[in-house]
């Protein structure tokens, strides 16, 4: 008897801390489960209710003691999760990620992955990833994920894009990879035709050349920002006859050379304006990127002192206010008192 009760005492506590049941926030699309906070580690015994095809978690809107803990996203979280097809993950501290074959959209931005495990696996369905701000040094899980639309690998560490690596993505049309910063050259050759849209913003890109390469579908190209000398525009407006959209801005390229791009680039009606308000007019007047940056710190320095010259104005102006209300109170309780005397 004796025995059976130390055994309880000993065994429930630990019974119970182990195996956590999570419920999702009250949301009003019933296929999609929120959570705040999660705490997992490989092993730990974790439940989710059933019937959620979406999980979305991510830092909650206020405070609270502690943030959420997933350092492996792994076969056992997935089941427990019972599979669902959609899973945003964002700022949980993952390090390690195993992506489940059955998952279509995968959202693990912001997290501190560094391997990616996609072995012993095929027939991956995923067709939406995003990888963007992780630590991820190399992309050839990449290429096992055949289905990918789209695909943000920005912000991370990645160094080369391995041969051939690409070339299995025929579905692809979306690709970020923009501030990989030791990023020096793209296999152009590998970039799949279902390719709308690249972005390659702020690498370390020496050279672009795309001789023989064809991308007939895209219409968006970004290598900003990068270490190019020269840029040939006919190349490519040649291998990317539907282009619609190219920002090519590159300091080392200098003004004479930046200007003739932009010329041809008008001639063949591609825009170039940058979508960034900091820099929105560099592109057309062909302002070099220091002098763009330098502009810009000036406008928000005089933008600031426009703000604390507002701020002071409304503060003038609630003084002003309050003194008014003080002075009618006192009016008034003048009067009152006087017709009281009286
Ligand atoms: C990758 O995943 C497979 C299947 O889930 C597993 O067998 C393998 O051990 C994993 N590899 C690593 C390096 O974790
Ligand atoms: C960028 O490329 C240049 C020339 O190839 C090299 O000297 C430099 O170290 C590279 N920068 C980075 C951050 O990799
Ligand atoms: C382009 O293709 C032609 C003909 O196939 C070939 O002779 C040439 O070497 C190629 N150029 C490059 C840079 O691949
Ligand atoms: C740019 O490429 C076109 C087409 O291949 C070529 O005719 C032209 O000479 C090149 N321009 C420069 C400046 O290399
Ligand atoms: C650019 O657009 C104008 C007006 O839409 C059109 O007339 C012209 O042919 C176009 N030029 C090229 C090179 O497509």
């Amino acid at each position: 008897m004796l025995c059976w009760q130390i055994y309880i005492w000993f065994f429930l506590p630990i019974a119970t801390t182990v195996a956590v049941h999570y419920e999702c926030l009250p949301y009003p699309v019933r296929s999609v489960c929120k959570i705040e906070h999660i705490s997992y580690h490989p092993g730990d015994q974790i439940s989710f209710p059933a019937g959620y095809q979406q999980y979305h978690i991510r830092l909650p809107k206020s405070m609270r003691k502690t943030s959420s803990r997933v350092t492996h996203f792994d076969h056992q979280l997935y089941e427990a999760m019972h599979r669902p097809t959609s899973i945003e993950m964002i700022r949980v501290g993952l390090k390690e990620l195993s992506l489940p074959t059955k998952l279509l959209l995968g959202d693990f931005s912001n997290n501190e992955i560094d391997s990616v495990n996609t072995t012993n696996e095929d027939n991956f369905h995923i067709t939406y990833l995003d990888l963007s701000s992780n630590k991820l040094r190399n992309m050839n899980f990449v290429s096992a994920l055949v289905n990918l639309e789209i695909l943000h690998l920005g912000f991370n560490l990645i160094k080369v894009i391995p041969n051939s690596v690409l070339s299995t993505l025929t579905k692809l049309k979306y690709f970020y990879l923009q501030h990989n910063y030791f990023i020096s050259s793209i296999p152009w050759n590998d970039i799949p035709r279902s390719t709308i849209h690249l972005d390659f913003n702020t690498n370390n890109l020496t050279e672009v050349v795309l001789t023989n390469i064809s991308l007939p579908s895209l219409e968006y190209l970004n290598i900003r920002h990068n270490t190019l000398l020269k840029f040939n525009v006919t190349e490519l407006l040649r291998a990317a006859p539907n282009l619609k959209e190219a920002y090519l801005l590159n300091s080392d390229l200098g003004e004479i050379q930046m200007r003739k791009i932009y010329a041809e680039l008008t001639a063949n009606n591609v825009t170039f304006k940058s979508p960034f308000k900091e820099c929105e007019y560099d592109e057309e007047s062909d302002m070099p990127y220091e002098a763009c940056m330098t502009s810009y710190q000036k406008d928000s320095s005089s933008k600031i002192s426009l703000q604390t010259v507002l701020l002071y104005l409304v503060l003038v102006g609630n003084v002003v206010v309050f003194m008014c209300i003080v002075l009618l109170v006192f009016k008034l309780i003048n009067r009152n008192l006087i017709r009281y005397l009286q």
